[in-house]
């Protein structure tokens, strides 16, 4: 009897642990069949040697600081359409801009791609949020954004600007300074007061401490791309870096909450009487103050933590993206000397009194500072890539992009492949005068993104950046702090890409 009892239950045991194997096998082999499609295209696509689940083992191990020489040495030795995998996600890389222009005019989501993946978790904002939610936040914010009420804010860049010219006359001849940090300042107090119509001076934390709290908060939603283990929400949670992730958001969210606080106290404020002329004038900057992005977003149907996310990530967006644009002209600007004194000679041409504050009209005429901003951005573009989930299954040119897979757009690439850039690493403004431009196809050139899904931010920043730069340099000449070319310039992954060794430029005050 007692035989049988024991034979009976080993063999109940061994049963359970068979199941188990047998159930685990089932899970896998379901996974992999689920997907077989992926595997098929990916084999002939070609593409660096990848495992299941690690992905392309050289991409898995990389790390942060070599990720972007990684990559841009796999961009260029591969055909211009090619594959990696990032974990278990297949992207197929692209530089081909008649397939990106349809790639990004038909797919607008972004929620398989893990790094808006993890930027969504934290933070849901028309960014990352998925396509029903976006269609319906972006129809709401679009009016904030046009070019009337951006014309309306001339004022207030020129005001900040020369707040930082301050910054940069305390630096005069003290040698090489790292500009970022001081323009990012610039750029974030502009959005505070353009988009809120609050004075950042009235926050208990400056903005000194929102620009740290993005940079780390960066920072480890990079690292954790970087980490393949991470990549499980499960040991995503147990770790330290999740619960400062969750500290940081709540901190930035505070901030954010004391500025809709302060806006709602000065909503109902006084116009400022000095620049109204007459009653139609004063309708009319009650009309567009009416329309300014968050006074615009309370009206709307969002709950508070939709307004919150959305505002938050505005000033996140808005604030890095024109900084390290203005603080890449400058670099360029201490290389190229000839360049900052066209700009100048511009700038002469425009006023009669070089000490003037910039109009709106002064603004339109700057052109030639308009190409180098633009020429600055091909260059060094602040989003390096781009990547939208393949909702659909679609061959173009003869090339698979697979449904579930999802496209990788290698920005810094297109902008420097030599069919529609000739002789690329050649700083040239004139690439962008309107007879260049036609001769180009428009996705050859993306540092807003491209189709429905674009920089909602795009007339903003041009417009904020000429203001910012033109004040800067009449005032001022730059010198070159550590960079002698701009092919020495090296740029890293941050979630944005930013040059490795920072933005060190010398500043003399002009006339000396
Ligand atoms: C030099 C300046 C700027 C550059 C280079 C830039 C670049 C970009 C790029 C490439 C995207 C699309 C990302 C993607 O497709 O995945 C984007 C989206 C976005 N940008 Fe900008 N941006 C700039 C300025 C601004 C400004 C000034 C604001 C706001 C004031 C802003 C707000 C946004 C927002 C909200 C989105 C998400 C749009 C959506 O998905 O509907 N950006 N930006």
């Amino acid at each position: 009897m007692d035989y049988l009892k024991k034979s009976s239950s080993i063999s109940v045991s061994t049963i359970f642990k068979l199941s188990l194997i047998l159930l685990c096998l089932l899970l896998v082999v379901v996974y992999f069949w689920k997907k077989r499609w992926l595997y098929y295209y990916s084999s002939i696509l070609p593409g660096p040697f990848s495992l299941p689940f690690l992905g392309t083992v050289r991409v898995a191990f990389a790390g942060q600081k070599n990720i972007f020489p990684l990559f841009e040495n796999l961009v260029k030795t591969c055909p211009l359409v090619w594959r990696v995998w990032i974990g278990n996600q297949l992207y197929v890389v692209t530089s081909r801009p008649n397939d990106i222009d349809k790639l990004l005019n038909n797919f607008l989501s972004k929620e398989n791609i893990l790094l808006y993946d993890f930027n969504e978790e934290n933070l849901s904002s028309l960014f990352t949020s998925r396509v029903s939610v976006w269609k319906i936040h972006r129809k709401m914010i679009n009016p904030s954004f046009n070019q009337q009420i951006i014309n309306s804010f001339t004022g207030i860049f020129v005001k900040y600007a020369n707040v930082l010219n301050e910054g940069f006359e305390q630096n005069c001849g003290k040698g090489s300074v790292d500009v970022l940090t001081m323009v990012w300042r610039c750029t974030l107090d502009t959005l505070f007061e353009t988009l809120a119509n609050v004075d950042p001076k009235l926050l208990r934390k400056g903005n000194d401490k929102f620009v740290c709290m993005i940079l780390r908060y960066e920072r480890l939603l990079t690292e954790r791309f970087f980490n393949v283990i991470y990549h499980f929400t499960f040991f995503w949670k147990l770790s330290v870096l999740h619960k400062e992730v969750t500290q940081i958001v709540n901190d930035m969210f505070d901030h954010i909450k004391q500025l809709i606080d302060l806006h709602m106290k000065t909503k109902f404020s006084s116009i400022d009487s000095s620049s109204v002329i007459d009653a139609e004038v004063c309708n009319n900057n009650d009309n567009l103050k009416e329309k300014a992005f968050l006074n615009h977003l309370l009206t709307k149907e969002l709950t508070a933590k939709e307004v919150l996310e959305e505002t938050t990530f505005m000033f996140m967006a808005g604030s890095e993206t024109t900084a390290l644009t203005i603080s890449s002209v400058l670099l360029v600007l201490s290389i190229y000397p000839e360049i900052q004194e066209t700009i100048y000679e511009e700038q002469c041409s425009i006023f009669a009194d070089i000490d003037k504050d910039a109009t709106l009209d002064d603004i339109n005429q700057m052109n030639y500072l308009e190409r180098v901003i633009k020429e600055t951005m091909r260059f060094l573009p602040p989003a390096p890539y781009l990547a939208r989930d393949i909702e659909e299954t679609t061959e173009l040119n003869s090339h698979v992009y697979p449904a579930g897979s999802a496209a990788l757009i290698p920005v810094w690439y297109v902008h420097k492949y030599p069919e529609f850039w000739p002789n690329p690493l050649k700083f040239d403004p004139d690439r962008f005068l309107p007879e260049e431009i036609e001769k180009r196809p428009r996705a050859a050139y993306l540092p807003f993104s491209y189709g429905y899904r674009n920089c909602i931010g795009l007339k903003y920043g041009m417009m904020s950046m000429k203001a910012i730069l033109s004040t800067i340099l009449r005032r001022f000449k730059i010198k070159p702090g550590k960079y002698k070319s701009i092919e020495e310039i090296e740029v890293e992954f941050h979630f944005v890409g930013k040059s490795k060794d920072g933005y060190k430029v010398a500043v003399e005050k002009r006339g000396n």
